[in-house]
Parts: structure tokens; C-alpha cells; sequence
């Protein structure tokens, strides 16, 4: 309150044109272990599914690179926690090696080592005033678990749960948020779907559909874990959805503005709508689409596995918050040229939908990302309007550039979709809180470490993998200590109007 005061006295900017946070609103950055510990042979750590993958090919890598020592941050934790400190960031969100705590990911065998890694972790980051935000996996399954499947064998609900027990036993007394799994849509579609990421198989149109069913199954159980022995520690505990925003190509156009709305529950629905509606099903119309599909395709069902009444009941309402890996937008269509566009069978195909981006958008060197601030209010806004308003912390959010250290583009992203993201909570959006995608530049999966997201430059040519701050950091720094966004970026009042 003071700060605001004094910036409305000092006439640094008018009132109007700044937004206060919330009180209580935290800001964290975000990480995973894969892409950020190194250390990946280290002190009894097992393999994942992308070592191995990247160890037997490196050319699927654009860089040909590994994560072997990626970021060193297993080794050099206590100096990167005072960066941590220096942009004043309340919470800081890691990922547990599933593989370093139990090397064959079966729970007969607890490395230590693993464990004492992450307890000294957890209790320098509670020293140092850092709320740890721990995320149970981030995409680096341990590679037995692959051997049998991975997330297509339902078996693996039951692994996890011993995995995930063994980490509420260790570090639920000082871990107080939780997320239990991270984007389940790449892990689906892309490791079992369109095979781009580890464990890099094609099983389209069948593969994603029975990894989602295992993803929700496994999240479920452990927050039913949760609350029935752990909740004694207090934390809450919920699911990393990522979804761009989907805007009707043409928004008067009927079979557009459907293909959008199919495309968002086919994207987020699929995970978003067991877990937070009150059917506690696949989306109705994702099941109809796959449904008919399918028999058209001569498969004796759909290849869309069903959700027993137990486990509706179980998915149902399994989260105290969502986290929200918010990025970019897509615009969405639907005409006759979207015929023969995808493989068949494929998710995609089951969507039946064209994607692409508007040419005035301004791209990242990511084709993924392109500078859209005003999707993060409606993804926000659709969000409450479908799931009755839940708590959401903005797990992720960042912009990747080629490097340097005047990174106004980043800067320029960050301020932008703050003030979106404020634009929705003013609406009565709970948003609880934001993560700023990333720390340092750290390894990309298959992008290697092209794609520089971080506060802080990591010199990958320096022995000790020098950090140094951005302006970025200093932007972030002065958000976190005043908690108050100044408007003298120039971004477009346009961009934060929106039609819903
Ligand atoms: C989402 C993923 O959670 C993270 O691992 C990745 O690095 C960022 N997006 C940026 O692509």
C-alpha cells in the first residue's frame, strides 16, 4: 500500500496507469530437474527415458547436445539460490528426479543420495525465505518404467503412487505446494503420440489417448493419497495444464468459432475437464468425435479408453488449485482443406481442425511462442467460465531469444502478459500467483539449449557455467520487491480488450 501511495506521489506514472498486485499474490521462476541438475549418472541416479534417448541418438537434439551437466545446478544449488534471493522471488518451482530418488523408478530401492540432494535443496531454499513449489514429475520417467510401457501401461499409476508416497514421507513437512505432474499434454501427445519428445514414439491416435487416462489416473490417486495421509502437512496440491489460447480464425464464422472451442477441450479439456468440472468425464464432445472416428476407421471401439464411475469419482474435484503454463495463441479453423492435413489415426485428425498464427504476431526464434498478451486473459476468462472459477497459480510463463543481455523483447513479454494476467484477475479471476519461465538459460528437451529463456545468462563456454543477470532480472527484481507493474512499456491497451 505504501509503495503504491508514494509511486501515485512521486508522479512516476498516474495511478490508473500501473497495476498493484494482490495482497499475498506470489511471484516464483520456475524449473525442472532434467533440464536444470546435470548430474545425470551421479551419486546413484538412474536413467531416464531422455538420457537414454539422447545418449543412443544425439542428433535428435537441433544442437546435438546433452543434458549431462545441463545448468550444474545439483552441484551448485547454494549459489544459485542467492540468485534466487537477488530477484526476490517468493517461491521457486523444481521438479524431483523420479529416477534419482529411485533408480529403476521401482520403490524397493531408495538412493539416499537422492534424497538428501533435494532435502538440503528444500531446506536451503527455506533459509534463504524461498517457498519451495515442488513438482512430483516433469517428463524425465525413470527408463524401466518405459520398458514396460510407460505411461500406456496402467501399471504405472500404482509405481507412481509408490514413488510419490516416498516423497510426502521425506519432504512433506517443509513442502507446502505441489504439483503433480507437469503438462500431461506434451507428455501424451508428444511422447506417445506424435513421438517428437522422449520416449519418441509414434503411436498416434491411440498411444496420447491411453497415456491421458494413466496421467489422470496417477494424479488422482496421489491427491486421494494426500488427503487421506497426508494432510495432516498442510499443503495443497493440484496439476501443471499448459494451453495456448485458441481464437476463431475468423470469429464470424460458426464452424471457426467451433473449431476453437473443440480445439481448447481437445488441448486442455481432456486433462482440465475430469479433474476441475463437475461431470468429471472427458469432454463430451471430444468423446463423440473419437467415438465416431474411430468406428468409421473400422476400430471395434473408440480409441478414447472410458472412465469408469469410480474413477470419474475419483478424478472428480482432485486438485486444490490448477497450474497454468501460460505462452502463446493459436488462431483455429475449420473448411475443407483441413481434410488429409494429419495423419490418420491422430489426435489431430480427431480434432479436425487447422492451426496456424496471425501474421501481425510477433514471433519468438520458438515457433511455438509468439507474443500474444491478450490470450492470457481469455485462456484466464475461459478457465473460470468452465471450471466455476478455480485457484490458479501461472506455473510458467516466459519468452525465448537467441541470447544477450539487453533482452528488452523478454522485458517487453514479461510486462505484457502481467498486465493481461492482472487484466483477468480484475475480472475475478483467482490467480493466486505467477512463475516466470526461467531462472537461467537452461536445456530445452529437443531444442538443447538454442532457445535462451532465463533471468540470468548461463555462459555454456565457461568452466563454471557463469551466471549473469539480464535486464530482465532487474525488471523481475523490481516487480517482486514493489509489487507493482508500471506501465511505461509500451504495450497496447488494444492487446488487454477483449471480447469473451
Ligand atoms: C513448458 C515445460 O514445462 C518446460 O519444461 C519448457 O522448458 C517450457 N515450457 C518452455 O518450452
Amino acid at each position: 500500500m505504501q509503495v503504491y501511495i508514494l509511486l501515485c506521489f512521486l508522479g512516476a506514472v498516474t495511478c490508473q496507469q500501473g497495476r498493484q498486485f494482490p495482497e499475498g499474490f506470489l511471484f516464483g521462476a520456475s524449473s525442472s530437474a532434467y533440464q536444470y541438475e546435470g548430474a545425470w549418472n551421479e551419486d546413484g541416479r538412474g536413467p531416464s527415458i531422455w538420457d537414454v534417448a539422447i545418449h543412443n541418438k544425439q542428433s535428435v537434439i537441433t544442437d546435438r547436445s546433452t543434458a549431462d551437466i545441463a545448468t550444474n545446478l545439483y552441484h551448485n544449488y547454494k549459489n544459485d539460490i542467492k540468485l534466487m534471493t537477488e530477484v526476490g522471488l517468493d517461491f521457486f518451482r523444481f521438479s524431483i528426479s523420479w529416477s534419482r530418488i529411485l533408480p529403476t523408478g521401482f520403490a524397493n530401492k531408495i538412493n539416499q543420495a537422492g534424497i538428501d540432494y533435494y532435502s538440503n535443496f528444500i531446506d536451503e531454499l527455506i533459509k534463504n525465505d524461498i517457498t519451495p513449489f515442488a513438482t512430483i514429475y516433469h517428463w524425465d520417467l525413470p527408463e524401466k518404467m518405459q520398458e514396460m510401457g510407460g505411461w500406456t501401461n496402467p501399471a504405472i499409476v500404482d509405481f507412481f503412487l509408490d514413488y510419490a508416497k516416498i516423497i510426502f514421507d521425506n519432504f512433506g513437512e517443509r513442502v507446502k505446494f505441489w504439483v503433480t505432474i507437469n503438462e500431461p499434454e506434451p507428455v501424451c501427445n508428444n511422447g506417445y503420440g506424435t513421438g517428437i519428445h522422449a520416449p519418441f514414439l509414434n503411436l498416434s491416435g491411440i498411444g496420447e489417448y491411453m497415456c491421458a487416462k494413466n496421467v489422470l489416473l496417477a494424479h488422482a490417486r496421489t491427491y486421494e493419497l494426500y488427503q487421506k495421509k497426508y494432510k495432516y502437512q498442510n499443503g495443497k496440491i493440484g496439476i501443471t495444464l499448459m494451453s495456448e489460447w485458441l481464437e476463431p480464425y475468423n470469429s464470424s464464422a460458426a464452424e471457426d468459432r467451433q473449431a476453437a472451442y473443440d480445439m481448447l477441450l481437445f488441448n486442455l479439456g481432456i486433462f482440465a475437464d475430469p479433474i476441475f468440472s463437475k461431470t468429471g468425464d472427458f469432454p463430451q464432445i471430444v468423446k463423440k468425435m473419437v467415438a465416431e472416428k474411430s468406428l468409421k476407421q473400422g476400430f471395434p471401439r473408440s480409441r478414447l479408453p472410458t472412465l469408469s464411475e469410480d474413477e470419474v469419482e475419483l478424478i472428480r474435484g482432485s486438485a486444490d488449485f490448477m497450474g497454468l503454463n501460460i505462452y502463446s495463441s493459436n488462431l483455429v479453423y475449420r473448411n475443407e482443406s483441413v481434410r488429409g492435413m494429419y495423419p490418420v489415426p491422430s489426435f489431430k485428425d480427431d480434432a479436425g481442425v487447422g492451426i496456424t498464427v496471425a501474421r501481425s504476431w510477433p514471433r519468438s526464434n520458438f515457433e511455438r511462442i509468439q507474443f500474444v498478451p491478450w490470450g492470457a486473459t481469455k485462456i484466464l476468462m475461459k478457465v473460470k467460465e468452465l471450471y466455476d472459477n478455480p485457484t490458479v497459480y501461472v506455473t510458467e510463463n516466459g519468452w525465448p531469444n537467441n541470447g544477450g543481455f539487453d533482452d528488452e523483447d523478454r522485458v517487453h513479454f514479461l510486462a505484457s502478459y502481467l498486465n493481461s494476467i492482472m487484466e483477468a484477475v480484475n475480472r475475478g479471476c483467482d490467480v493466486r500467483g505467477y512463475s516466470v519461465w526461467t531462472l537461467m538459460d537452461c536445456f530445452e528437451w529437443i531444442n538443447g539449449y538454442t532457445l535462451k529463456f532465463g533471468l540470468y545468462q548461463v555462459d555454456y563456454s565457461s568452466p563454471n557455467l557463469t551466471r549473469t543477470a539480464r535486464k530482465s532480472a532487474e525488471f523481475y527484481k523490481n516487480i517482486t520487491t514493489t509489487r507493482y507493474l508500471l506501465r511505461d512499456y509500451d504495450y497496447n491497451e488494444r492487446d488487454v480488450v477483449v471480447n469473451i
